[in-house]
């Protein structure tokens, strides 16, 4: 189970100057500096730490039938280069190096804690074909050379500008590359933004402090109904599915957390 390596204090959101435009950079630097800050402290996602490759299989990770599916074609080569946006603490991360074990997957994450429980998991596992970088996805051009596919999972919409970040993205992708998006879905997490907004009311002034959110979090969370669609939601799923609450605790606090639609994202 990832610790969390980071205690949390208040974020500070900077006061609205008379400059828009220099308010807007501010506020995104404050918007990804408390996203940095929770996911330091509630790494993403929470699952166990294996000492051998994932189980199961994801087709949309495995870059010949990915490739296949989306071109109609079979993939010359099989050594392409992945780069895994946003990777949390290395689940996805960790299907992607070991169903291509051809293949150099590069990981990066806002989030130090998140990425030392990346590279664990990784060790753990045996995937020896990632390399990790504490980087934000507006920084990626950072890194040489470009990608044959592109996966972005959950990560978008944590983001100031997603839009921004989609064009970051595109231009690090080979021609012909495939980007692969996830971003969450703007009614399918209605009772999640009510929770959010529920337990920022009643923090008040420690709006921005994530275990305290947390905390009230887990109170609320107590005290509703077993029929309640949260807590049928949350409801363990499997063997190696960790007690959901964990979930939950990041989705109560997040501190700039939209659903988005395709249709804004990807127009
Ligand atoms: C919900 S987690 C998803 C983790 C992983 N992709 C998965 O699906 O298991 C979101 C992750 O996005 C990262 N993140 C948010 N904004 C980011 C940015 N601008 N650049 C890089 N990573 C970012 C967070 O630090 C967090 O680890």
């Amino acid at each position: 189970m990832p610790s969390s390596p980071v205690s949390s204090s208040a974020a500070s959101f900077p006061e609205h100057p008379k400059n828009p435009a220099s308010w807007v950079q501010q506020s995104e630097a404050a918007v990804s500096a408390a996203v940095e800050q929770l996911y330091n402290t509630y790494p993403f996602p929470p699952d166990p730490l294996l000492d051998e490759p994932p189980p199961g299989y994801n087709w949309r990770w495995y870059w010949p039938a990915a490739y296949s599916f989306c071109s109609g074609r079979l993939s010359e080569h099989n050594a392409v280069r992945i780069l895994d946006a946003g990777c949390g603490t290395g689940v996805g991360t960790d299907y992607l190096a070991h169903l291509n074990p051809e293949a150099t997957v590069v990981a990066i994450d806002l989030s130090p804690g998140a990425i030392a429980v990346a590279t664990d998991r990784l060790r753990r596992s045996g995937g020896h074909n990632v390399s990790f970088q504490a980087l934000s996805i507006y920084d990626v051009a950072q890194i040489p050379g470009e990608f044959d596919l592109i996966n972005c999972v959950g990560v978008l919409h944590h983001m100031p500008d997603p839009i921004r970040g989609i064009q970051a993205l595109a231009t690090q992708l080979k021609p012909g590359g495939l980007l692969h998006i996830f971003v969450y879905g703007e009614l399918g997490r209605w009772e999640i933004q009510l929770m959010q907004e529920a337990i920022a009311l009643l923090q008040a002034d420690q709006r921005g402090n994530y275990t305290d959110g947390v905390q009230i979090g887990r109170e609320l969370f107590a005290k509703l109904s077993d029929t309640n669609r949260l807590v049928q939601y949350e409801k363990p799923t499997g063997p190696l599915r960790t007690p959901a609450t964990n979930a939950l605790q990041t989705c109560t606090s997040i501190p700039k957390k939209r659903t988005t639609t395709s249709r804004p994202c990807l127009s």
